[in-house]
C-alpha cells in the first residue's frame, strides 16, 4: 500500500489540469500535487495513476513518487472559490498525492530533443498501458533538472471501464501517430527487449498491491479487492511480450505519421 499522509493545508489549484489538481502540504511536511476522488473523472483515474506510476518507477522511468493523501473535507471550508470548495467537500477520505516537482517546465518537443532510445522506451511504456494522453498537444511530460519526467497516467488502461471485454481490448494495437515523441525515431524494439522481461506476474502483484483498498471496493463482478488487483495485472502481463509489434503510426524509419492508421482508437 502507498505511504499514507494527511493533508494539512490547501495551497492553490494547478490551473493547467483539467481535473483541477491542487497543491497541498501534508503532515510529513511534504508538498504534493493532489488529485481528488471527487473530480469528474472519478476514482478509476486515480487507480490508473497508481498502477502506471508505480510500474513506470519500477521500470526505471522518472516519475513523481506517490502517496495516499488523506483529506478531511473541513479543509475546504475556508476556500474562497466555490469550485475548489466543492471539490474538497466531495473528496473526503483517501486521495492521491504526487511529489511536487518544484520548478519543472511543461515539455516542448521543439525545444527539447529526445534520443531514439528514450523515445522508444516511453512510447513502449505508453503502448503497454494504452496511454492516450501523451500527444504533442498535451504531452504530460515535464522537464525537471534537465531530465524528462512522466506525469498524468489517468487516461490509460481503458479496459478497466468495461471488464467483460478487457481481454479483447488488451489485444488491440496502439496508435502512436500523435505521440509527443513519435518524431524522434523511437526504437521500440530495443525498449521491448529491455523492458518486457521485467514485467512479470510478481512485479505486477507488487504494483497493484499499492492501490488503496478504498478505491477497489464495490466494483461490480469482483468479490474482493485482490480479485480486482489481479484483473488490473492480467492485461498488462498479456500485452508486455508483444505490444511493440502492434504499435502503429511511428513508421519504419522513425518518421511519424507514415503508418498512421486508426486501428488503435
Ligand atoms: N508532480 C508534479 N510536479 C509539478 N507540476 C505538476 C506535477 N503534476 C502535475 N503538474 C502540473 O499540473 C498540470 C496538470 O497535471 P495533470 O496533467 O496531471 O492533471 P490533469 O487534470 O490530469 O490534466 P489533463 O488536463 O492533462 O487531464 C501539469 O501539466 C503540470 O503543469
Ligand atoms: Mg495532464
Amino acid at each position: 500500500m502507498l505511504k499514507e499522509v494527511t493533508a494539512t493545508r490547501y495551497i492553490t489549484p494547478l490551473r493547467e489540469g483539467g481535473s483541477l489538481p491542487g497543491l497541498v502540504e501534508a503532515d510529513d511536511l511534504g508538498t504534493y500535487v493532489m488529485k481528488f476522488t471527487g473530480a469528474g473523472q472519478g476514482r478509476k483515474t486515480l487507480i490508473a495513476e497508481v498502477v502506471c506510476g508505480e510500474l513506470a518507477g519500477r521500470l526505471g522511468f522518472r516519475t513523481p513518487g506517490l502517496v495516499a493523501l488523506w483529506l478531511d473535507p473541513v479543509l475546504g471550508l475556508g476556500e474562497p472559490e466555490q469550485q475548489v470548495q466543492e471539490l474538497l467537500r466531495s473528496s473526503g477520505g483517501t486521495n492521491l498525492g504526487m511529489d511536487f516537482l518544484s520548478g519543472a517546465l511543461g515539455y516542448d518537443p521543439l525545444a527539447f530533443p529526445v534520443n531514439p532510445e528514450e523515445a522508444g522506451r516511453i512510447i513502449w511504456f505508453d503502448a503497454l498501458v494504452n496511454n492516450v494522453d501523451r500527444s504533442w498537444r498535451n504531452p504530460n511530460l515535464l522537464v525537471h533538472q534537465g531530465e524528462l519526467w512522466l506525469i498524468d497516467h489517468g487516461a490509460t488502461m481503458i479496459w478497466h471501464h468495461n471488464w467483460s471485454s478487457a481481454e479483447a481490448a488488451a489485444a488491440r494495437p496502439y496508435d502512436a501517430s500523435d505521440h509527443a515523441l513519435a518524431r524522434f525515431a523511437p526504437d521500440v524494439a530495443a525498449a521491448a527487449a529491455e523492458l518486457a522481461p521485467l514485467v512479470t506476474e510478481d512485479l505486477l502483484a507488487e504494483v497493484t498491491a499499492e492501490i488503496p483498498d478504498a478505491w477497489l471496493a464495490d466494483e461490480p463482478g469482483f468479490d474482493t479487492a485482490d480479485d480486482l488487483r489481479r484483473a488490473y495485472a492480467r492485461p498488462l502481463l498479456a500485452r508486455a511480450a508483444s505490444v511493440h509489434q502492434r504499435i502503429t503510426g511511428i513508421g519504419t524509419n522513425g518518421t511519424n505519421g507514415t503508418n498512421g492508421t486508426e486501428e488503435g482508437k
